[in-house]
């Protein structure tokens, strides 16, 4: 009977090209979910083929969705959420990261933490996510095994642990030693691929590490592995899973190097499902009753229906099929008879699904990023925020007889969480807001292709904006009577100032203290 601890629902966090594609394609080969090599690419590149309206993904070559792929091994049920690797995406990102239990960040040995790495770490810092390190490209010239390992713990203020130690690195590669099991993985044939090879041994000492390695080689790992082991703490699997201590792993995922020993840590060392912050209190994974969180939209996976799936991490509780569950807040309870599950090989129609797994929801606009779905709709999660717009521009109508199917459109990606719209109180220009200036070409690109509508972008007289709100209505009334030209509202009808600067929120914020000036809003 499978339950919530077999599950492990993570994500991997990367800077681009330092080989998550090829690790993601690696770890479901080795965990089954596919038969060749070379399929998520080929997978990744149909799919891009049927949603062309996301011409900037081919453009850029990069992947603006993100997607889910699980795969089973040994009786633990993975669940991959691909985070999108670029940087403009922070915001959809975040919100990923708030449905995964861990994360393994993979760096690239020559490149050390970059910059997007970093910022992910930070998130899942926000969150205590756990994070297990792999260090990719060991088949490559690269740094120096203690300079990586110093870099992880005083830039990520980390505790770092080896577990596993590369024998020589780029022409020099001889294999992996594992400091814990003692076994040395060897590589094999012309490409020098780990197909396979592993020798065991009683340890460093053990007299068959000479035969197997060179001289040169077997001494530097006997003098790495024993200074290692004195200068790095010991992995402790509490201070792993309290986010204060990181194993590493050294591999090559081209090389498939070192893919096996991660998705055993992942097994062993991750953490299941764990309770989520909801009001009023909690939701522990064996609470009985299903409950679960919408953490992204995605409208137009298949452009012959216009429904949206919604993507729901389980909470808590044995969700089956035809289950009715409600939105907290709003909506009436929802059926859910076609929900899908993300295995690699395709979608397939889920009949249970438990916490820590991720199901898709075709629905028509009614599910938003933030909802929370239950039985009772008596929980509500908290800690998935829309944040305030970084970049505001006034949306201009090319064909005014278009305003009905523009505001459709807005009101659509607003749902989805591409970007977010704000409707003045004075006047007809709308308002689009968003964190990131990717998020303004995917907006115009769909506008055109799904919409029809040509709209141009100009400059708002606006910079920053802030949800507002008081506990006493008079004091709010106030305050947007006396600051009309600034007001408006979103999506949901909420009043939102919108501002000049930081420095006028502060400002305003100053005259009028009654006045709560929200820079991220939970629904
Ligand atoms: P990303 O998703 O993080 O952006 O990276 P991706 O896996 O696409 O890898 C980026 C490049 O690094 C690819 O090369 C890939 O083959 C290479 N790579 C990934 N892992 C390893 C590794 O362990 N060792 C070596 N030597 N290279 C690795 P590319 O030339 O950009 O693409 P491709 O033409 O090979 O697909």
């Amino acid at each position: 009977m499978p339950t919530a601890s077999d599950r492990r629902t993570f994500a991997i966090i990367s800077h681009p090209d330092a080989g998550k594609t090829t690790l993601t394609e690696k770890l479901l080969l080795f965990g089954g979910a596919i038969h060749l090599a070379g399929e998520v690419k080929a997978r990744g590149a149909a799919r891009r083929a049927r949603s062309d309206w996301m011409k900037i993904e081919q453009q850029r070559g990069i992947s603006v969705t993100s997607s889910v792929m699980t795969f089973e091994r040994e009786g633990v049920t993975f669940n991959l959420l691909d985070t999108p690797g670029h940087e403009d995406f922070s915001e959809d990102t975040y919100r990923t990261l708030t449905a995964v239990d861990s994360a393994v960040m993979v760096i690239d040995v020559a490149k050390g933490i970059e910059s997007q790495t970093r910022k992910l770490f930070e998130v899942c810092r926000l969150r205590n996510v756990p994070i297990i390190t792999f260090v990719n490209k060991v088949d490559r010239e690269g740094r120096a095994v203690f300079e990586t390992l110093d870099e992880v713990a005083d830039l990520l203020q980390l505790d770092v642990t080896p577990m596993t130690w590369p024998v020589g690195m780029g022409g020099a590669f001889e294999g992996i030693y594992d400091l814990r099991s003692n076994r040395l993985l060897l590589p094999e044939g012309p490409s020098r691929e780990f197909q396979g090879k592993v020798v065991e041994t009683t340890g460093l000492d053990d007299p068959k590490l000479d035969e197997l390695l060179s001289a040169e080689g077997v001494a530097k790992l006997r003098e790495d592995a024993e200074l290692a082991m004195a200068g790095y703490a010991e992995f402790d699997g509490e201070a792993y899973r309290n986010g204060d201590l990181t194993p590493v792993y050294f591999g090559s995922a081209l090389k498939e190097f070192g893919v096996d020993s991660l998705i055993k840590a992942v097994a062993e060392h991750a953490p299941p499902p764990r309770p989520q912050p909801a009001e009023p209190a909690p939701v522990d994974p064996s609470n009985p009753e299903v409950t679960g969180f919408v953490f992204k939209v995605q409208a137009n996976m298949d452009p012959n229906h216009r429904d949206r799936i919604a993507f729901m991490r389980l909470c808590s509780g044995t969700f089956k099929r035809g289950m009715k569950l409600t939105p907290t807040g709003h909506g009436k309870p929802i059926a859910v008879h076609s929900p899908i599950l993300f295995f690699a090989r395709e979608r397939e129609l889920a009949d249970e699904a438990f916490p820590g797994d991720i199901i898709g929801i075709p629905n028509h606009g009614t599910l938003r990023v933030g909802d929370t779905l239950s039985e009772r709709a008596d929980v509500r999660f908290t800690g998935l925020p829309n944040f305030a717009p970084e970049i505001l521009r006034r949306v201009a109508l090319k064909d005014p007889t278009k305003t009905k199917q523009l505001r459709k459109a807005l009101d659509d990606m607003a749902e989805e969480g591409v970007t977010q719209v704000f409707y003045p109180e004075i006047g007809s220009n709308w308002i689009i807001g968003v964190v990131g200036q990717l998020q303004l070409e995917v907006l115009l690109s769909r506008l055109d292709a799904e919409y029809k509508v040509a709209a141009g972008l100009e400059p708002a007289p606006f910079d920053t904006a802030r949800w507002v709100s008081s506990e006493d209505s008079a004091d709010l009334k106030t305050f947007a009577d006396l600051n009309r030209t600034a007001m408006a509202k979103d999506r949901d009808g909420n009043p939102v100032f919108l501002a000049k600067s930081a420095w006028e929120v502060g400002y305003v914020a100053d005259r009028y203290p009654k006045v709560r000036f929200a820079a991220t809003r939970e629904r």
